[in-house]
């Protein structure tokens, strides 16, 4: 007999039939006649209940029925008399595959803290939570690739251990196969990286995009899908030292090409997301409503649904980053009229609160912010013609802030070899990303969605941490 998924089984209409079933089980009640268990296998978050005889089956192995333990079982399909399903299998074998040691296994039948389960990352999956976030990252997953691959762009793999610093920022992790405890070193006294493995320094990739406008550069639409690595150290609930970021890079576009694509790529992904999740958003959405019955009135946010249609609903608002400062200053944010951070006037980079006042309280909207000082943006960025502001765009979400950073490029060599120079980005180390401006260049642009930032706003969690299976943050890398 071959294995049925419980979400298949709960879908069928078959009573009478005989379904084979595999999981773990979540609970178990009853009294000395007949037990119920309620049986998961991650295929759905509704569990399917089995009903199973005491006599029959006997007290002993009902004993071993415990949360925790994996079962097999074989049973028929009947119509549910209890209220929370429609059918349940009433047992004919049940075989304990793993028992589960009550007194041992960490998660018992209850609510847990997100906290707890981030200490229990390795048996995390087992939870409603934790696999609902599972499903609806692989659906987003596949809804990416749907998205690009519908518009005929190429999807490229760019390398993870790279010889550059994308964003310049100096953020990046090395890598190395040195003997740290005796590194070699030139008569001056530096690092001898000829006996290094690459024989120069590498570092992990802080972003696919140098790589993936080479390729744009011949396949005119491309992707990358790829994990990305920031040692920047900073302990918030939005960032990670790993993540993952989705990089289209298009030839011929310019910053307006750039933001179209953007809005109608977050458009679809949350549309998908209301069509082919909506079990376990609901369960997520009611996982959220039952948080918010704690909070005071005004730090409650939105329903998820509700906030996830909302984003569909309207065109995103876009404005210069100069109109988004003005909007700023004159703004109360509090009774005392003040951020937390003050906006410092023109030249000061936004910090989230600053995003979300605009998004949240402004404008009732997304916002996609354009034309940012160039001091406070990346050396690629096209500069605009007064020689202040870069064709810069950032997507600011509810809850969020910032999900997507991108720009138009600087295509003109000269200039954007100054602009490396002013920026103490290496001109000569880069011969290769330069070329490209020599060799038929033409007006591109792109942008990073940080992918566990979109999956913080699908999901409605709170903590970046738990949207991702196994997150990186500083300190943290036990497994
Ligand atoms: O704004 P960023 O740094 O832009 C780039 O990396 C560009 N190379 C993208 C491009 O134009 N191709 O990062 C892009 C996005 C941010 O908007 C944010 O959503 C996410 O990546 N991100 C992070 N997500 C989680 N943890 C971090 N430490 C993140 N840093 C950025
Ligand atoms: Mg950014």
């Amino acid at each position: 007999m071959r294995r049925t998924k419980i979400v298949e089984v709960l879908k069928s209409e078959e009573t009478g039939k005989e379904f084979l079933v595999k999981g773990w089980v979540r609970t178990r009640r009853g009294n000395k006649q007949v037990n119920f268990i309620a049986m998961n296998d991650g295929s759905t978050i509704h569990n399917l209940q089995i009903v199973a005889d005491v006599e029959k089956f006997g007290e002993e192995l009902m004993r071993r029925i415990n949360t925790g333990a994996s079962l097999a079982v074989v049973g028929e399909l009947n119509q549910s008399q209890g209220t929370g399903q429609n059918v349940e299998l009433l047992a004919k074998k049940i075989e304990v595959i793993g028992d589960c040691d009550v007194n041992e296994y960490p998660l018992q039948p209850k609510k847990h803290s997100l906290e707890f389960l981030r200490e229990k990352a390795h048996l995390r999956f087992r939870t409603n939570t934790f696999s609902a976030i599972a499903r609806v990252r692989h659906a987003m997953i596949f809804a990416v690739h749907s998205f690009f691959s519908s518009k005929g762009f190429v999807n490229i793999h760019t390398p993870i251990i790279t010889s550059s610093d994308a964003e310049g920022a100096g953020e990046m992790f090395q890598v190395t196969t040195l003997n740290l405890d005796n590194i070699p070193k030139n008569d001056d006294g530096a690092i001898d990286f000829s006996k290094d493995f690459f024989g120069r320094p590498t570092n992990l990739t802080v972003s696919g995009q140098l790589e993936g406008e080479l390729a744009a550069m011949g396949l005119a639409d491309i992707y990358t899908f790829g994990p990305t690595f920031r040692a920047e150290n900073s302990n918030t609930t939005r960032h990670l030292a790993e993540f993952w970021m989705i990089e289209p890079e298009m030839a011929f576009y310019d910053l307006n090409d750039n933001m179209d694509l953007a809005e109608e790529f977050l458009k679809f992904l949350i549309r998908y997301a209301l069509d082919n999740c909506a079990d376990d958003l609901n369960f997520l959405s009611n996982r959220l409503k039952e948080e918010e019955k704690n909070k005071k009135a005004d730090e409650k946010s939105m329903e998820l649904i509700e906030k996830l249609k909302f984003v569909l609903e309207d065109d995103f608002v876009r404005l210069t980053y100069t109109e988004a400062i003005e909007i700023l200053r004159n703004s109360k944010p509090n009774k005392k009229g003040q951020f937390k951070y003050p906006i410092e006037g023109y030249g000061a980079d936004l910090q989230s609160e600053h995003e979300r006042y605009l998004v949240e309280r402004h404008f009732k909207k997304p916002v996609i912010l354009t034309d940012y000082p160039k001091e406070i943006k990346a050396f690629y960025m096209k500069l605009n013609e007064e020689n202040k502001t870069v064709r810069a765009m950032d997507v600011l979400f509810p809850q969020i802030g910032e999900i997507i950073g991108g720009s138009q490029r600087e295509e003109n060599y000269d200039k954007l070899v100054a602009r490396m120079e002013e920026m103490d980005i290496p001109v000569e180390e880069m011969w290769w990303y330069l070329e490209t401006r020599k060799f038929g260049t033409v007006p591109h642009s792109g942008f990073g969605l940080g992918f566990e930032r979109l999956m913080l706003f699908v999901t409605g969690m709170g903590n970046i941490r738990d949207v991702i299976p196994f997150p990186r943050t500083p300190k943290n890398a036990e497994f």
